[in-house]
Parts: structure tokens; sequence; C-alpha cells
């Protein structure tokens, strides 16, 4: 016998019984967003790996170990010779903004997006190599307020209750303006400079590439010396520190919960002032659910902006991970998988009624009610069983008898009464009840 294939390791099917969990999640994540103002915005899952090297960083663990770049048979010479499936949605987007010219027309854009992201990463509970985001991006020359920080933190942690998500943990930290961040780093290098020895060799190797990364390490080494440097938000020049208290009153005004957490910093490198995280404890290692957090500086970084107008494009967004909730959910207990449900399956007799089962199924669609029927007449408690999987409300039992009177026997199956009528009056007796 052949050998049966199996999905890519860190991928998952999703399957018919629990794609209602996802299209609810999808519709109340949708009504939520154009609440807010947001519009949705679809890019390719696949992008030149230079967006994302220019974007997230080449020093990043997302770009330096976990893209997954596309081998194509056929490259033309005009075409961009290295392609990668999309690790994250906010690149794509200031892409597009770029060169759609989206910020021609409109002072602050909205944007949300819901869809695979792909990261080669070892899978574990909670962290796949395809899974789905829903987020949101307000990108523009108004997206500078401090309040707008605060609604994007107000609007994920919405979302998440929407879902049903409860007891989650709500981070923020800000990195301060670019200069800030810079005299940050410098600051931080010097800092651990003659301690860094003493560390284990991924601990020098983030000193090295990325120093921002030691701040978050899982070592516990690490962690002790970084707590030992007592950092505060003394990285911060007045403005940085005066922008993070405005977003910190914004929180406050709308009363989302949050703590401040000095060692929060993301993975990306494209983030200034405001990062956050939003956490689920009950998940184990991988337990943010969600994240984002300010980008100014992006869009130009990625050839954007009007040299001609003065000042930054502003940008902040956030993402959550589906794959995440719906394990946060089935943790507290709730029910992410639904059976399927149909108004009417149509029981035939023998194969002489098949002919007429099929014409009254394709009536039954007709106005409007979903039916099904057993194509080849097995038994009687056969098709009954079949007609429990599909969660059939009735049963249209069509007999020689019921043929020859023109009528069909409808039996209501959660409460096993049973009558004759004609076949449209059976009809409506099930658009009513
Ligand atoms: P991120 O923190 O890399 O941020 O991902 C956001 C969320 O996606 C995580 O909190 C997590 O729930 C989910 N996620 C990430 N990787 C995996 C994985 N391997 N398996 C399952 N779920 C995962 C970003 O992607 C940024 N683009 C967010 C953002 C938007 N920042 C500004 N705008």
């Amino acid at each position: 016998m052949a050998t049966k294939l199996n999905n890519p390791r860190g991928t998952s099917d999703i399957l018919p019984d629990e794609i209602s969990f996802w299209q609810t999640l999808e519709s109340k994540g949708r009504q939520m967003l154009t609440l807010y103002g947001y519009r949705e915005i679809r890019t390719p899952v696949f992008e030149e790996t230079a967006l994302f090297k220019r974007s997230l960083g080449e020093s990043t663990e997302v770009v330096n170990k976990q893209l997954l770049e596309v081998k194509s048979q056929r490259v033309d010479a005009d075409e961009a010779s290295s392609l990668a499936l999309r690790p994250e949605g906010t690149a794509p987007i200031v892409r597009a903004y770029n060169q759609n010219d989206l910020g021609r027309e409109e002072y602050l854009s909205k944007l949300f997006y819901i869809g695979p992201m792909f990261r080669g990463e070892r899978p574990q509970k909670g962290r796949l190599r395809q899974f789905h985001q829903i987020g949101a991006e307000a990108i523009g020359r108004g997206a500078h307020h401090p309040l707008i920080d605060a609604e994007m933190i107000a609007l994920a942690v919405g979302m998440l209750k929407s879902f049903g998500v409860e007891g989650f943990r709500v981070k923020i930290n800000s990195l301060g303006s670019s200069e800030d961040k810079a005299n940050f780093a410098q600051w931080l290098r010097a800092q651990l400079k003659d301690r860094i020895n003493h560390l284990s060799d991924d601990c020098k190797n983030q000193y090295e590439r990325n120093v921002f990364r030691l701040l978050d390490s899982k070592d516990k080494d690490c962690q002790a010396v970084i707590r030992s440097l007592n950092i505060g938000t003394a990285h911060l020049s007045s403005k940085g520190l005066e922008y993070f208290n405005a977003v910190r009153c914004g929180l406050d005004s709308l009363g989302v919960a949050y703590e401040v957490s000095s060692n929060l910093v993301r993975g990306l490198d494209y983030y200034t002032h405001t990062v956050f995280e939003i956490s689920y404890e009950g998940l184990g290692a991988q337990d943010a659910i969600g994240a984002g957090g300010r980008y100014n500086g992006l869009i130009e970084q990625l050839g954007g902006g009007d040299r001609r107008v003065e000042g930054e494009i502003g940008a902040i967004g956030f993402a959550l991970g589906i794959e995440r909730i719906l394990l946060a959910l089935e943790e507290q207990g709730k029910q992410v998988k639904a059976g399927r449900v149909i108004d009417a399956f149509v029981v035939t007799g023998s194969h002489a009624q098949v002919d007429a089962a099929f014409l009254l199924v394709d009536k039954l669609r007709q106005a409007g009610l979903s039916a099904d029927m057993d194509y080849s007449a097995r038994a009687f408690k056969k098709q009954f069983e079949h007609a429990n999987k599909l969660g059939a409300r009735f049963a249209f039992i069509l007999g020689d008898e019921e043929i020859k009177k023109g009528q069909v026997s409808v039996k209501n199956m959660a409460t096993g009464e049973q009558r004759s009528l004609s076949i449209d009056e059976a009809i409506k007796s099930i658009e009513r009840s």
C-alpha cells in the first residue's frame, strides 16, 4: 500500500468542526475593527526577502533563523531572486502603503488583516510554522498622537474580550525615539561590557548582534545581570518619557489595566516608543497571545514618505495569534468546536425513491433550506444515523405510499413527532419552525 502523506511539521489542518469557531472569531474581530475605523487589506503571502531583512532586521531570529524562503523553478531576470513566505504582516503592509501611495489620500490609514504567517520555528505547543494572525496597523502623518497608542492597546484588549478570553495580562514599555533607542543600546553595551564574558555564548552573541534581546533573555545569569542594572525609564529622553506618560494616561482614562515592564523589548527591530505584549499564563512557554508597538520611521526606511513634507510618518499596530487564542479558550473550558446542523435529511424507503428524493432535496435547497440525502438508499436505520450525524432538524421520509399520495412524512428529530404532509406544506412547516 502506498504510504500516507502527512502535513508538514508545525502546520495544522483546521477541520470542519473547528471552522465555525474560526469564522465567529474572524467576524467578531472584523466587527470590532470596523467600529474603530479599520479597513481590511490583503497582501501576498510571499514577498521579496529583502523586505523582511530591511524591516525586521538582519540580526533578528525571525529573519536570521526562521525565514522560509521560496525556491522557485522559474525566476526571470527582472524578478526578485529571493522570495520568502511572510513571517508577519506589518512589513508587507508598509510595503503596500508605500507602493500604492495610500498616504497621499489619507492623513491616517487604518488597515487590518487576517491570514496565515510563516516562521521556520521549532514546533511546540502554541508555536507553529504556519499560524494565523489578526492584526491592525495605523499609519500616516496623523498617526503620531499618544492617544492612538492607547486606543490601539484598548482595541486589542477589546477584541480579546469579545472572543471570550479572560484573565490575560497587558505589559507595556517604551523604547523611546530612534535616538533614545540608539543611546539606550550604547548605554547597555557600556554597562554590560565587563560582565558579558561571564555569560553564555548565546548571550555574548546577542550582545554583539542585538543588545536589546538581553533584556528579555531566558538565561538565568543574564536575567540577574539585567535586574542589577535597574532599568526603569532612565533611557528615555524627556520627550520620550512625556510621550510614554501620555500613553499611560490614555490607557487609564479608558480603564485598560496594564503593567509597565521595563524588560519588555520586542524581537523585531522596527519598534520605537510604545511596545506591548498581551500574555495568557495558562499557555506555558508560548504565552504571548498578541503583541505590537509603534514603528515610526519604518515607512521612510522602506522608501516611502514624501521628502517635501516635514516630519516622519507615524505608525503603530498589533497582531493577535489566533491559534494561541484558541488554546487559551480551550484552557478556560470554552467550547471551540461545533457540530453541524442541517434543516432536513431525506430518507428513502428503497432505490425506487432515490430519483424523487433527489428532486425533493433540490426543492428544499431552492426554498433556502439546507438539505441532504443518502444517494445509495441504505437501510432505514443507517439513514437515520446519517441524519443524526449531520445534525438534521427534520427527516423527510419518502416511501412508495408517500410518493403515490404526493406526500412526505416529516419527522421532528428532536421530539420524534411525525406527520404526513404535502411536499409544499412540509417545506412551509419547517420554514416556520
Ligand atoms: P509577533 O510578536 O512576532 O509580532 O507576533 C504576534 C503574535 O503572533 C504573537 O503574540 C503570537 O500570538 C503569534 N505568533 C507569533 N509567532 C507564532 C508562532 N510561531 N506560532 C503561533 N503563533 C505565533 C508581530 O508579528 C508584529 N507584526 C506585530 C505588530 C503589528 N507590531 C506592529 N504591528
